[in-house]
């Protein structure tokens, strides 16, 4: 039965770290998605890499709830999503893993709901904790397993990009309390949470962020990075599976309750 799914994020392309792979594409109301369908210590697994599997799709630009609503249609119940991100926290260094527990949505121009009115209705979402404790739980257990430095909680802040940071966002940012920051965990998260699906974001530290690193930022070094985080991200991803329990006791289930969302 296929119950999870991992999102790969700038990086991670590529579905071979499943075994026995097959490509579908699923039709939504959205739009189609294409992804990949393997095997992982016994269970099916999907993989979508959130840029297309060449890097061809920024973040503004990512179509979330066709992503989304086609793993549901799937039966998927668990989301891994990798992302690349920049540290505003000195004590989060480049090569670090954070799992963040809180998001600051600083978007713009994105689609962030299925409740768009008319035949979905109207739905207010909450979103407390936005990224699922259990399968947090589960990562971090992983990452002990395999010794990899990983911090438990961190705030996301999502840009809308694709352009980075000034250094004056940056600071705003982090007298915001920002830990880290990206461009693609919102509205992914939230419309996982929406259809009732738990979601855990692996952020990948990559570079710090604009202003605190000493030099500019560019993409090759962020890529770069990453590229020297491959084994590592697939080898968490992997054990993180092995941990994820088929019960689901978080809030992320009880969503399904308010809005008649179906398992
Ligand atoms: N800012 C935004 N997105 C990012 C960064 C950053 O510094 N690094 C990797 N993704």
């Amino acid at each position: 039965m296929l119950e999870l799914a991992i999102i790969g994020g700038t990086g991670v392309y590529d579905p071979r770290i499943l075994d026995d792979i097959r490509e579908i594409t699923q039709d939504t109301a959205y739009g189609k998605v294409t992804l990949t369908i393997g095997q992982y210590h016994g269970q099916e697994v999907a993989f979508i890499p959130r840029h297309g599997s060449q890097h061809s799709v920024p973040p503004h630009l990512i179509n979330y709830r066709a992503n989304i609503m086609g793993l549901k249609m799937l039966g998927v119940k668990c989301i891994l999503a990798t992302a690349a991100v920049g540290s505003l926290n000195l004590d989060l260094k480049p090569g670090m893993f954070v799992l963040a527990d809180q998001f600051l949505d600083f978007t713009k121009n994105r689609i962030n709901t299925f409740f768009d009115g008319g035949e979905q209705g109207v739905f207010h979402c909450d979103m407390t904790v936005p990224y699922c404790s259990e399968l947090r739980e589960a990562v971090a257990q992983a990452a002990q397993e395999c010794g990899f430095a990983l911090q438990n909680g961190g705030t996301y802040v999502c840009t809308e990009g694709p352009r980075f940071e000034t250094a004056a966002e940056i600071d705003m940012f982090k007298q915001l309390g920002g830990d880290l920051v990206g461009m693609t965990s919102v509205p992914e998260v939230c419309l996982a949470r929406e259809l009732g699906i738990c979601y855990a974001n692996i952020s990948i530290i990559t570079n710090y962020a604009a202003g605190i690193s000493p030099t500019i930022l560019t993409h090759s070094e962020v890529l770069q990075r990453m590229k020297e985080s491959t084994s590592k991200v697939r080898k968490l991803m992997l054990e993180s599976i092995k941990n994820i329990k088929p019960e689901r006791n978080c809030d992320c289930v009880k969503i399904m309750d308010q809005t008649g969302v179906k398992q």
